[in-house]
């Protein structure tokens, strides 16, 4: 595995890995993906081999230009608003495929919808206008462990099963992109973001989110458990008990703290490293993490904790 920068020769060392059928992680400003050509299934399947991912959980497809996205979907009612808002950024849309797109059948595991995404990196964005062609990326970590926000971490995760790693250094984001589906009466948020259900619904009106109804339609990639760092994860915790690490938030002592100024971007942006730093069972037993409010980003925050210390809380 190489790791270059994510300047000129990289991207065009990228592209060609990339129109060759190879996999290469980029960066986003969300966290680092695991591209490949969108087009060429044998491509698309390496991802799902490299990372351990189940074949039933579908892929973004991540293109440079709004206007390319009615090449591969149907585009829904509030798709031009929803775009002119928020791409490029950390909102991915969910609509109906287009009939006949050439977008290999494994990005939407076989389905009859696709996920749409236009990031907001410059990295992301030229090495998608080198390729000329929609790149499916999932977050570039193993199945089931937390995103990476660093050419590092995605080293540390998949090392050799990457053909090359572009860095253009930590995400500024740092969570995933918010999913919305469009392909409901009225639109559902499969997985909450830095865009918020408040940011959404300013645009489109009433909003719902997968977790409001146990019965509504969810991601096949938000199960109970994921994001999850190897050490039981503790939340809502005010103190360390012994041989936690506490994650802090806010005024007060702690091992790491998310964002001592108690602001929630800051703090979504730190969420994954600190929780890998953390996650080392010579030092700690557990991590325990300092409540964090449940309002803005601080929903997708909480949703990514809670992820984290599913059945693993004690
Ligand atoms: O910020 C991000 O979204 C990053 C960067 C690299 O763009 N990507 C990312 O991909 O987080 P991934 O695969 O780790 O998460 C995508 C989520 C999964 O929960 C998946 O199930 C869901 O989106 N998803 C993808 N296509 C879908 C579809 N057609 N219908 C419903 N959910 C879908
Ligand atoms: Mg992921």
């Amino acid at each position: 595995m190489r790791v270059v920068p994510a300047d000129a020769p990289g991207i065009t060392a990228a592209a060609k890995i990339l129109r060759d059928g190879g996999l290469v992680a980029f960066p986003t400003e969300t966290v680092y993906g695991l591209g490949a050509d969108a087009t060429q299934g044998t491509a698309v399947a390496r991802i799902f081999e490299a990372k351990g991912r189940p074949s039933f959980n579908p892929l973004i497809a991540h293109i440079a230009d709004p206007a390319a996205a009615s090449d591969f979907a149907i585009p829904a009612d509030q798709f031009e608003a929803l775009t002119r808002a928020f791409w490029p950024g950390p909102l991915t849309l969910v609509m109906r495929r287009k009939p006949g797109s050439n977008i290999s059948d494994l990005v939407s595991a076989g389905g009859a919808t696709i996920a749409l995404r236009c990031p907001d990196s410059t990295a992301a964005l030229d090495l998608l206008c080198a390729v000329g062609r929609p790149l499916a990326a999932p977050s570039a970590n193993r199945s089931g462990s937390v995103s990476p926000t660093s050419a590092e971490h995605v080293a540390a995760s998949l090392g050799d099963r990457v053909d090359l790693i572009l860095d253009a250094g930590p995400c500024r984001v740092g969570l995933e992109s918010t999913v919305l589906d469009l392909t409901q009466a009225a639109p559902v948020i499969l997985r909450p973001g830095v865009v918020t259900r408040e940011q959404i619904a300013a645009i489109v009106g009433a909003v719902a989110a997968a977790s409001d109804d146990p019965s509504a339609p969810k991601s096949p990639g938000q199960q109970l458990s994921h994001y999850a760092p190897s050490l039981p994860v503790r939340i809502n915790a005010f103190d360390a008990r012994a041989g936690e690490a506490l994650l802090g938030f806010g005024a007060g002592e702690a091992t790491l703290n998310l964002s001592e100024g108690a602001d929630l971007r800051e703090a979504a942006a730190n969420l994954f490293a600190m929780l890998r730093r953390l996650d080392d069972p010579r030092h700690f037993k557990a991590i325990a993490v300092r409540p964090i409010p449940e309002d803005g980003v601080g929903v997708a925050i909480n949703d990514r904790l809670r992820r984290a210390a599913y059945r693993k809380t004690f």
